[in-house]
């Protein structure tokens, strides 16, 4: 029989002397929430989950009915096993501390509960990202602050994608595994051991529609990915953009590429638009874990020191050797 993801996570857990079963229980519940997230994005219209909720988030973003509701069922699954202090996700203005009638644990959880969320309603690829960090030594009531960790401090991090199949692939700093549900006996049942980045590609993706606001850098690396053999490069580029960076980080886990949500002044006081603590963060860990290299053109993303919840960045991240040709772009900038 093949292995599945609970085999997985338990013989991991026998590798860490001492462990005592929260992290396995925590990564079960979350395997849980994203079965829940897979049926009701399988289902669609068929159960009415489609179309806007009519709010919006913290960030001014029109909410859709399924980020509403799969940031309710990421909650409802988790909250209540006694593994995590508080958490933290894109849907919430504030933390949410675990409720006084549940057992509080030692981890905090962030997550994207419907990444990509603009396919929802075109039935195109979405996702959910996780990353789960330890709370302080001591710190039984959290606040915003104890989420504020590099990257680098992260236990584990993850994502499902809702694609033609589902998958979850995660990393707990010994590689990046991924898995398939197999739906007929409710199973993520692994499939795809020890993913890797090929260190050079030939595709990029980037949302080029933003290209007037981008920094000379950005511009001079997407110039000569289109001009390809014509303007200096050794080779011809393709480019994709599916606008669900779930799908597109999986997309270079399978073949190599280059994804880039930089800098723009597209919206000034906006860094970027991908936020850092459910995003960039977890993102980062399972592309450097896979053998990319991931950078916001100038600092590697893992060791920024978050100053909010919300915080957004620019990210570069892929195939090793493109990565750093862009970030030498930015060297002097
Ligand atoms: P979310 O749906 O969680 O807000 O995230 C969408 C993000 C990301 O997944 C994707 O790469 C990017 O936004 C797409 O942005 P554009 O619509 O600007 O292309
Ligand atoms: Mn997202
Ligand atoms: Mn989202």
């Amino acid at each position: 029989m093949s292995k599945n993801l609970v085999q997985f996570i338990i013989e991991e857990q026998r590798r860490v002397p001492g462990a005592s079963g929260d992290f396995t229980g925590l990564l079960s519940d979350i395997i849980s929430a994203c079965k829940h997230i897979a049926h009701a994005v399988n289902k669609g219209e068929l159960i009415g989950v489609l179309g806007s909720a009519g709010s919006e988030n913290v960030q001014g973003e029109t909410q859709k009915k399924l980020d509403v509701i799969t940031n309710d069922i990421f909650i409802k699954a988790t909250e209540w096993s006694g593994h995590l202090a508080a958490m933290a996700s894109e849907e919430m203005d504030n933390i949410y501390p675990i409720p006084k009638q549940y057992p509080r644990g030692k981890y905090l959880l962030t997550f994207d509960p419907l990444d990509g969320s603009s396919n929802i309603d075109v039935n195109i690829s979405v996702g959910t990202i996780f990353s789960i960090l330890r709370c302080p030594e001591g710190v039984t009531n959290p606040t915003a602050n104890d989420f504020l960790q590099p990257g680098v401090k992260q236990v584990c991090s993850g994502y499902a994608l809702y694609g033609p199949s589902t998958m979850l692939v995660i990393t707990t700093g010994h590689g990046v595994d991924g898995f398939t549900l197999d739906s007929d006996v409710g199973e993520f049942i692994l499939t795809h051991p020890q993913m890797t980045i090929p260190a050079d590609t030939q595709e990029f993706a980037i949302n080029m529609s933003n290209r007037r606001y981008w920094e000379e850098p950005v511009q001079r690396y997407v110039e000569e990915c289109t001009k390809g053999k014509d303007g200096g490069r050794e080779k011809n580029f393709n480019m994709r953009w599916v606008a669900s960076m779930v799908a597109e980080v999986h997309r270079i886990l399978t073949r190599g590429g280059i994804f880039m949500y930089p800098f723009d002044t597209k919206e000034p006081g906006k860094a970027g638009k991908l936020r850092l603590l459910y995003e960039a963060n977890p993102m980062s860990f399972i592309v450097e874990q896979a053998g990319g290299a991931c950078s916001t053109g100038r600092e590697r993303i893992m060791e920024l020191k978050p100053t909010g919840l919300h915080q957004r960045v620019p990210v570069i991240l892929g195939s090793k050797n493109e990565v750093e040709r862009v970030v030498g772009y930015h060297k002097g900038t």
